[in-house]
């Protein structure tokens, strides 16, 4: 089902697509291939959107800071100081974040105005990224498909091939609160380790073991319980803003979150090598759908990714995608239910 979402300030029109199966309903926008709304039955057999977001493409032009629902490329996550060398020549890019470039730069693929293509169950987004956009090299094709599985899920699948050698680390940047308050919600994360940050959020290039400090979420925790912990890691993040270094590799459970209140619980699976945690940190004081009160901490993003600032990190998973290659990666969420 498509419908006008609006029209935008460069005079686009948005639309907005609905698919839907027996379980689950997702609406999603060819404006930043936006995931809009979400909605998964809870242990009571009523339906909640699981995600945040906002009721126009208004509010979603004027929000420059939480990314939320967007397609998060052409680099999600960090890159320090905004310049990376490749194959010897020097770039600069948008330094729109402290110190450093962030998911992107200032027009990111959550402003790209998609084409969209509907069938069944899926939905494709395409666009192209010109060779110079925000300073990255190379003209890049991208494809995202979102599609819902009889088992309960939503599959997001990216797709991307350049001309010229550039990075590319694609993600989703949705905030989910599956019922209740956020940080009591439990969250469970398959990973020994994360990578250690700097005061700006750049990873220093150590791995620091979770056992024994708040990130441990190897057994189900409260994401509340140790967030306050007067832990260095934590005072720069002003909460939980980190790359999880997941175990293992190929397609594999990343994360489990659990609501006691609804009884919704959402497995992560990934081929990513990690996964940031955000604890809505920043998110501030601001109104979301249908008039909803958004506060910092009333949601958790779970950004499956390769790990922030890799081009300056010899010992981070490559994100360098050469002609020829197609970079390809898929994230799934996972809903189930409960006894509340
Ligand atoms: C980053 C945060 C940032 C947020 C919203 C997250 O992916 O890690 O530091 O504040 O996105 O922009």
């Amino acid at each position: 089902m498509k419908k006008e979402f609006g029209r935008r300030s460069d005079g686009v029109m948005a639309y907005q697509y609905t698919i839907q199966n027996e379980s689950l309903t997702a609406v999603l926008s060819d404006h930043g291939a936006t995931l809009l709304k979400l909605f998964v039955p809870d242990a009571a057999g009523n339906v909640a959107d699981v995600v945040l977001g906002y009721d126009s493409v208004e509010q979603y032009e004027a929000d420059r800071d939480t990314y939320v629902g967007a397609l998060v490329g052409r680099v999600a996550n960090r890159i320090a100081k905004g310049r990376f060398s490749l194959d010897g020549k020097e770039y600069a890019l948008a330094v729109n974040n402290g110190p450093n470039h962030l998911h992107g730069g200032v027009e990111g693929f959550d402003r790209k105005v998609c084409r969209a293509a509907v069938s069944n169950d899926a939905l494709f987004f395409y666009f192209v990224s010109p060779d110079g956009e925000e300073g990255y090299p190379g003209t890049l094709r991208c494809c995202v498909q979102y599609r819902l599985d009889e088992d309960n899920a939503l599959h997001i699948r990216y797709r991307a091939e350049t001309d010229a050698p550039t990075p590319v680390n694609l993600t989703n940047h949705s905030y989910f609160n599956l019922g209740g308050e956020a940080m009591a919600h439990t969250l469970q994360i398959f990973a020994d380790a994360i990578t250690e940050n700097d005061e700006t959020s750049i990873p220093t290039g150590a791995m620091l073991p979770v056992a024994g400090t708040a990130f441990d979420f190897t057994e189900a925790k409260a994401i509340g319980r140790d967030i306050g912990a007067q832990e260095q890691q934590l005072k720069f993040g002003n909460g939980y803003d980190h790359n999880f270094i997941l175990r293992g590799e190929g397609m594999r459970e990343a994360a489990v979150l659990r609501s006691a209140e609804s009884g919704i619980a959402m497995a992560v699976e990934t081929d990513c090598p990690g996964m940031q945690v955000y604890t809505a940190n920043f998110f501030g004081d601001r109104e979301g759908k249908g008039g909803a009160p958004y506060s910092n901490r009333c949601a958790v993003a779970l950004e499956t990714q390769s790990f922030p600032d890799a081009l300056h990190h010899e010992n981070f998973p490559s994100v360098v995608l050469r002609p020829g290659e197609v970079y390809e990666s898929e994230t799934v969420y996972r809903f189930f239910t409960e006894d509340v």
